[in-house]
């Protein structure tokens, strides 16, 4: 049978895999899947399913660029092949990596609310215990330390841009780096997908009838040749009740590091 002649790893017709011409940074809960999902609506694009950790975890990076390019899809040459690792945003040395692959690379970096994102980051951290079957801490717990603020706590840290941007910025100019505004993405996804179809150079394809609003999920979800579907149940969770005294702590805390983001990178984003 055809099984029989087709090699094992035998590529359709023409295609290749390809090192990504684009990655999507981060950051961790910012809303990288549905970013990822979103922009595989268009026909020129083809996506790593999962999360590669190729710059980050020395277990892969130290087996070089032909790993990375093993983990790639198979794609024909005009489409741009994309990966996602969140991680990559907040590793201090991933940056000098990815220009030591492609100086020239365009960054996808998408961005929420950071206090929202840290209460995203407990939930998820939450859910994996919950699925193992063991307890974890409440979000207080790890927020508060002697009646005051734990900045200690690894989830914030994760939301100071402006720390992690400095990184990028020192190997990438900002034009290379397009940011995705995450809060934009949930209520309204098609004009920021078609700001990331510009800015990679693509041709307008996707359309605003690939979305559509799901009022059961709660999100948009896609619709993609007449077939609907929304991103997996651990996207979109509810976020626990924190008091409002200790939120507003947490917005206070990421006032001025927002600032200094926002003049890192010239431009404002709505966040708390
Ligand atoms: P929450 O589950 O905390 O709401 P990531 O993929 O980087 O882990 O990001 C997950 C976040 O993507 C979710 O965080 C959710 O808010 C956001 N998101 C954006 N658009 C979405 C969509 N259409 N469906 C589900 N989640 C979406």
């Amino acid at each position: 049978s055809l099984q029989d002649v087709i090699p094992d790893r035998a590529a359709p017709n023409g295609s290749a895999q390809q090192l990504p011409q684009t990655i999507i940074i981060g950051v961790r809960k910012g809303g990288t899947r549905a970013l990822l999902e979103m922009l595989s609506l268009h026909p020129d694009v083809a996506a790593a399913e999962n999360e590669v950790h190729f710059f980050d975890w020395e277990e892969h990076y130290s087996q070089g660029l032909g790993w990375y390019l093993s983990q790639m899809p198979f794609s024909a040459p005009h489409q741009l092949t994309v990966e996602k690792t969140p991680a990559y945003f907040t590793s201090p040395k991933v940056p000098a990596r990815v220009h030591g692959m492609n100086p020239g690379i365009r960054l996808l970096l998408i961005l929420r609310d950071p206090s929202e994102r840290v209460l995203s980051d407990y939930t998820q951290v939450f859910y994996n215990h919950v699925q193992k079957r063991k307890p974890y801490p409440s979000i207080e717990e790890f927020l508060v330390r002697d009646g005051r603020l734990n900045v200690d706590y690894k989830a914030l840290n994760r939301s100071l841009y402006h720390l992690h941007m400095q990184n990028w910025l020192r190997f990438f100019p900002l034009r290379r780096i397009h940011i995705v505004d995450g809060d934009r993405l949930i209520r309204d996804p098609f004009p920021e997908i078609q700001k990331v179809e510009r800015f990679l150079r693509l041709s307008p394809q996707i359309n605003a009838s690939n979305f559509y609003f799901n009022k059961t999920k709660g999100f948009y979800c896609l619709r993609d040749g007449g077939r609907d579907r929304c991103l997996h149940e651990s996207k979109g969770r509810a976020h626990p009740q924190v008091d409002p005294r200790l939120l507003n702590k947490l917005h206070e805390y990421f006032h001025e590091p927002n600032k200094k983001f926002f003049e890192l990178v010239g431009r404002t984003f709505d966040w708390h």
